[in-house]
């Protein structure tokens, strides 16, 4: 472009031409400059691309050799155009024989501010056709250790009209869950937006998962509802992005609407220390940034780095983080008198000679003169009204602290409660604890204080008052529906009584979702005892009694009372041992009546996968035999000491099957853990046979929980049998039990409720 022959021009020529070079070489390095990100919003680290499309590509993400902080954050720019993650792993079984691996994860969006990344994700799909073909995809979705799926902004969708879908992932601890979705016809597809259990349904997902993994009951009878809806699909989605349509559920709509995939939002973090710990390793702390601060994560080991208040950009990145003039931005920050931006904040004031109580929301008035005495009474006169409005202000918040501590009180039917044990004076006294104990107790719900978490809540290390170690349970779920169940739960279970169920000292209303208090029981789960790392291995002996213990339990909630209660979520993590290894049932947030009346075919399947009764499944029917089943699936467990979902990849039958399939070809040697053939003997048949029975298919099939504890109490202490069998016999009447005059009271207080 410059090479002409410049001899042959005259000097004003000359000069024009300089000139005009000088230009396009500016625009050419400008361009230059802009393409290498040098001069680019200083987002990415200079010299690396900020861009591939239209996706913005910050630090500790990036493009290429130097441009990402590690692997986990590495950009892969396609050459259509597309930004993809190629650390992620994603892997499907399709139709459960051909393996398929897709490299790579689609980047959608990056936000450095919220330490959030938009994601495609995969979506779970089992067709049944009307010729009895069948297609499905079954994804494993593995993230990186700096990443994890968002728990607050996606949530769990199925779709399908005989549909049950489940994902299974992993936090700190396993974790399945479940939605279930039906309808008859074409007609009773929900004719809404409304995901109600009618060709749609939702249920939330716990924080941190690290994997997941979608799969669906694939023996579901399709026969009613494949001529118009042979796909039920499962997937977890960003919960803004997802509007249920009815035609998803009788067509291909929804895999053409999203194209196959679905946006998921993921939560990252830099590394896996405290700030405190980071900041000790300048080399390798990521807040390179001056006006930079270091935020800890909590419940996920690493941290995010923001710009200080008053300053923006990438903290990520040196120099980055500046200035914010905010008088360019009045919308944000306001000012109704002269702005001035200052290093990091900025000032308002108004002009001479005018005045405002507060510049900054209230405009500036011409003041009329004033006498320096005017002045100072005035100015006394301010002094007094500030005074007196600090005053008022700090005496309303109160007041309004207050009285949100009082509606959501009476929002939780703090009344209904105090109504409901009002027969028993003392107990209403005992059972309410205020807020402010509580958060005495835990020291402000302090972070070092939590046991543990899960998907529904938060457990939490106190110590009240009177000295008294508690567990106090806090539950994630606000809605309406659950808090009045819940309130119910406490009524009943504030006056159970049993050596085997963890007792619940008290509840407080006054939060928006009310806290349990249980005793504390101090040597953790049986889950813990049977399956984590280094722990010893319990005795036959004490396998058998906890069992028995555990039994014992359920036996008693299923028949001490005219209706019966239902724990729901039978497993080892809910199966508590205090210092002698007794067992105490715990967890009864899922815990129900049955039910009279069971509202139509649309149901909300709730429990843990590979402890849920299937028939419950089929039906959506609840009874008794539900927690026979998941009694049964501990038994086995107890037995063979392997965990019911022993690895996420396996589309093996699990460990029921395995184990009853053994049980029948007389082979079960192949799957007992050896200690227990070795201490347990003869009767190690005997407690493997009344497992199978409780594992059956069908409900009528399993013993009752009264038939389970005898057979585990007979095994126990055999010399018992007959005294234990007559005094059960005496149980049968369904007026004793332990505590005859508890049970009755119990069972009026329910009338209360449903009247
Ligand atoms: C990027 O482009 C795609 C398709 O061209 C569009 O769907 C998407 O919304 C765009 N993303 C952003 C952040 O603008
Ligand atoms: C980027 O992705 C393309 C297409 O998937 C692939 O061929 C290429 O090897 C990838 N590059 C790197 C550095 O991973
Ligand atoms: C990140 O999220 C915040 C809050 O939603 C928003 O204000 C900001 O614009 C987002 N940043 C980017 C780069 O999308
Ligand atoms: C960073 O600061 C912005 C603005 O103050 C705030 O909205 C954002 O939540 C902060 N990010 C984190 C991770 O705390
Ligand atoms: C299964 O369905 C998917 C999506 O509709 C399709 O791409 C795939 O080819 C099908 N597989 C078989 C074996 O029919
Ligand atoms: C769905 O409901 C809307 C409004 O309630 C009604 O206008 C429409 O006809 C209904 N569609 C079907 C297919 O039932
Ligand atoms: C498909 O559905 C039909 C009807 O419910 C059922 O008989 C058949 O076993 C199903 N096929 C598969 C492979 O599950
Ligand atoms: C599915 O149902 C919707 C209304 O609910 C209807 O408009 C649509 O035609 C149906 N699609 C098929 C393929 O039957
Ligand atoms: C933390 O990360 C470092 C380096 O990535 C690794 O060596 C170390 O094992 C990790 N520590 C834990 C507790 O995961
Ligand atoms: C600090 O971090 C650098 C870079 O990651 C590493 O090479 C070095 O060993 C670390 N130093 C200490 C004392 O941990
Ligand atoms: C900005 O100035 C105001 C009043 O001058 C002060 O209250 C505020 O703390 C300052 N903000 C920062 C980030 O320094």
């Amino acid at each position: 472009m410059l090479c002409l022959d410049v001899h042959t021009l005259t000097g004003q020529k000359k000069l024009l031409l300089l000139v005009v070079a000088t230009t396009v070489l500016i625009l050419q390095y400008s361009t230059v400059t802009d393409g290498a990100g040098d001069e680019n919003s200083g987002i990415a680290k200079p010299g690396c691309q900020d861009k591939c499309g239209n996706v913005s590509i910050p630090f500790p993400f990036g493009i290429g050799h130097g441009c990402f902080l590690n692997y986990e954050f590495k950009v892969n720019c396609t050459t259509d155009n597309v930004a993809m993650l190629s650390y992620f792993s994603y892997t499907a079984f399709f139709s459960v024989t051909d393996l398929n691996t897709v490299e790579g994860t689609r980047l959608l969006e990056i936000n450095v501010t919220l330490g959030e990344a938009r994601i495609q994700s995969p979506i779970g799909r089992w067709c049944n056709y009307t010729d009895n073909t069948v297609n499905g995809s079954f994804p494993y979705f593995n993230l990186g250790p700096s990443f994890v799926v968002s728990g607050t902004k996606n949530i769990f969708t199925g779709i399908g009209c005989a549909t049950v879908a489940f994902f299974s992932g992993e936090n700190k601890h396993d974790y399945a869950s479940a939605c279930g979705s039906f309808c008859s016809d074409e007609d009773s597809i929900d004719n809404s937006t409304d995901c109600s259990g009618n060709g749609c349904c939702q249920t939330s997902i716990p924080g941190n998962l690290d994997s997941f993994y979608l799969s669906f009951e694939t023996d579901s009878d399709y026969t009613q509802v494949r001529n118009f809806s042979p796909c039920s699909y499962g997937f977890i989605i960003e919960e803004d992005s997802f509007k249920f349509d009815p035609s998803y559920a009788n067509s291909s709509s929804f895999e053409e609407q999203y194209g196959g995939w679905v946006p998921l939002v993921l939560d990252w973090v830099i590394g896996n220390e405290t700030c405190e710990v980071a900041k000790k390793n300048q080399s390798s702390y990521a807040c390179a940034a001056i006006n930079s601060i270091c935020i800890d994560v909590p419940s996920a080991p690493g941290y995010l780095c923001n710009c200080s208040q008053g300053y923006e950009g990438n903290p990520y990145i040196d120099g980055s983080c500046q200035d914010i003039n905010e008088c360019d931005s009045p919308w944000l920050y306001p000012c109704q008198g002269k702005c001035k931006n200052t290093i990091g904040n900025y000032t308002c004031s108004c002009p001479l000679g005018t005045q405002s109580k507060d510049p900054k929301t209230a405009s500036c008035t011409t003041s009329i003169g004033m006498s320096i005495g005017i002045g100072v009474v005035s100015a006394a006169g301010v002094m007094i009204l500030v005074l007196v409005t600090i005053f008022f202000t700090k005496r309303s918040k109160r007041r309004r602290a207050r009285k949100l501590k009082q509606k959501f009180f009476d929002l939780n039917r703090g009344q209904l409660l105090k109504q409901l044990v009002s027969q028993r004076a003392d107990i209403a006294e005992r059972m309410i604890i205020t807020l402010d104990d509580l958060e005495k107790a835990t020291n402000n719900f302090d972070e070092s204080r939590e046991l543990g978490g899960g998907g529904h809540g938060t457990v939490y290390k106190g110590i009240l008052s009177d000295l008294q170690v508690v567990a106090i349970k806090k539950s994630n779920i606000v809605v309406q529906k659950e808090i009045d169940e819940f309130i119910n739960e406490v009524a009943i279970l504030s006056q159970i009584n049993h050596k085997n169920v963890v007792k619940l000292i008290g509840c407080c209303l006054e939060t928006e979702v009310p806290l349990l208090v249980y005793e504390f029981i101090s040597n953790g789960t049986l889950y813990h005892h049977l399956h984590a790392e280094g722990s010893r291995a319990l005795s036959w002996g004490n396998r058998l009694r906890i069992a028995a213990e555990t039994s014992n339990a359920l036996a008693y909630l299923h028949s001490s009372c005219s209706i019966p209660i239902i724990h729901r979520d039978i497993k080892p993590s809910n199966i508590l041992l205090d210092d002698n290894l007794t067992s105490r049932v715990s967890d009864f947030g899922a815990s129900r009546y049955i039910p009279v009346e069971r509202s139509g075919l649309t149901t909300m399947v709730q429990g843990t996968i590979g402890y849920l009764d299937p028939m419950y499944f089929y039906t959506g029917r609840l009874n008794e035999k539900s927690d026979v089943y998941s009694f049964g699936v501990v038994l086995v467990e107890l037995l063979t000491r392997k965990k019911t979902f022993p690895n996420l990849y396996s589309e093996g039958e699990g460990l029921v099957v395995d184990f009853a399939c053994l049980h029948d070809a007389g082979n079960l040697i192949q799957i007992l853990d050896p200690q227990v053939v070795e201490e347990g003997g003869k009767e190690v048949q005997e407690v493997a046979q009344l497992a199978a029975s409780c594992v059956k298919l069908r409900g009528e099939d399993r013993p009752t929980m009264k038939q389970v504890n005898r057979s585990l109490e007979g095994i126990l202490s055999p010399g018992m049998r007959a005294e234990d069998d007559c005094m059960l016999v005496d149980n049968e009447a369904p007026t004793t039990g332990d505590q005859p005059r508890m049970a009755e009271d119990r069972c009026m207080l329910i009338d209360v409720d449903d009247s």
